[in-house]
């Protein structure tokens, strides 16, 4: 079977076209409207991973949301098995959230419902791409021309592959910067527009938005650089954010690990933007949705 046509399964496929339609039905979405706007449809949470922001702002998007998380999971039941079962229950569509990367992707040939991909393993979170989309797209007049700085562990960052798809294809200069075991050059292959550099201080020269991601310690163990010498090169610092545009604004997906890829200061200071993009997540959920179950012409 072929995916749903509504199905959001990566940023990949989208075209920009469909970014900006969701871009702007984001804009003009109330959180407190949108029980409404869905009203009558059913949505179905699986999250087989842990998720503060994603899953409360798709809550919040909706109303009438089933969240089946435990009982069929942890019976052992398969993905595609509780998928059929969901559906059959009446589920107008699912979102769901994996640890496996093309979980979603294999569950869509099987189910007829579109289904959202809230996060695939290290493979894509096209929601959280959206709704950095809107959060730039705030603060600066369009994506295209805009240098973009990603900056962490690119390799495991769904994040950083959703964003890299869609900025370049939107016309933005992308950077993607980390040390080597991290940011391999070959991630310059992902789209036209991406480039890879080691070197946070180069990349930073001139950035309109710099986006810092989560290291997680252990996934350092075993790789050519140390804790230390990470947070040396690569923390985003004050001093750093000198190198960039006056006004570039700071973003981050969360969770954040103070400290370690950013400073508190710049975590917090005025050119951040990371409790914009929390609240942007639930308009963009919103817009989301009612795009796939074309609650909206
Ligand atoms: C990200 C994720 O889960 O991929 N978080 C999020 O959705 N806000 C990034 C991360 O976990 O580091």
């Amino acid at each position: 079977m072929k995916p749903h046509p509504r199905s959001l399964l990566g940023t990949d496929h989208l075209t920009v076209p469909e970014i900006e339609a969701i871009l702007k039905l984001a804009r003009r979405m109330d959180p407190k409207r949108a029980p409404q706007l869905l009203r009558g449809k059913r949505v179905v949470l699986l999250f087989y991973e842990p998720s503060t922001r994603t899953r409360t702002s798709f809550e919040f998007a909706m109303t009438t949301l089933i969240t089946a998380t435990s009982s069929s999971i942890e019976k052992g039941e398969s993905l595609i098995d509780t998928g059929w079962t969901v559906t059959s229950l009446g589920a107008d569509a699912i979102v769901m959230r994996h640890p496996s990367s093309g979980a979603p992707y294999l569950l869509s040939r099987f189910i007829p419902v579109p289904i959202v991909n809230a996060g695939d393993g290290l493979h894509q979170h096209p929601s959280q791409a959206l709704l950095d989309a809107l959060t730039i797209t705030n603060h600066k007049k369009r994506l295209k021309g805009l240098r973009v700085v990603i900056v962490g562990d690119i390799f495991h960052s769904r994040v950083a592959r959703s964003n890299a798809h869609l900025l370049s294809k939107c016309g933005a200069e992308v950077i993607l910067c980390g040390p080597p075991d991290l940011a391999p050059d070959v991630a310059e292959t992902l789209a036209p527009g991406i480039t890879v550099c080691h070197d946070l201080d180069v990349a930073l020269l001139g950035a309109d938005v710099v986006m810092s991601l989560r290291i997680q310690k252990e996934r350092l163990a075993g790789k050519q650089i140390s804790l230390e010498d990470y947070i040396a090169q690569f923390q985003v610092t004050p001093q750093r954010m000198r190198l960039a545009r006056p006004d570039a604004i700071v973003m981050h997906p969360g969770p954040i690990v103070r400290g370690l890829e950013i400073a508190n200061e710049v975590a917090d200071g005025p050119q951040s933007c990371v409790h914009e993009q929390v609240a942007n997540g639930v308009k963009t959920r919103m817009a989301i949705l009612a795009t796939v179950l074309k609650a909206v012409q």
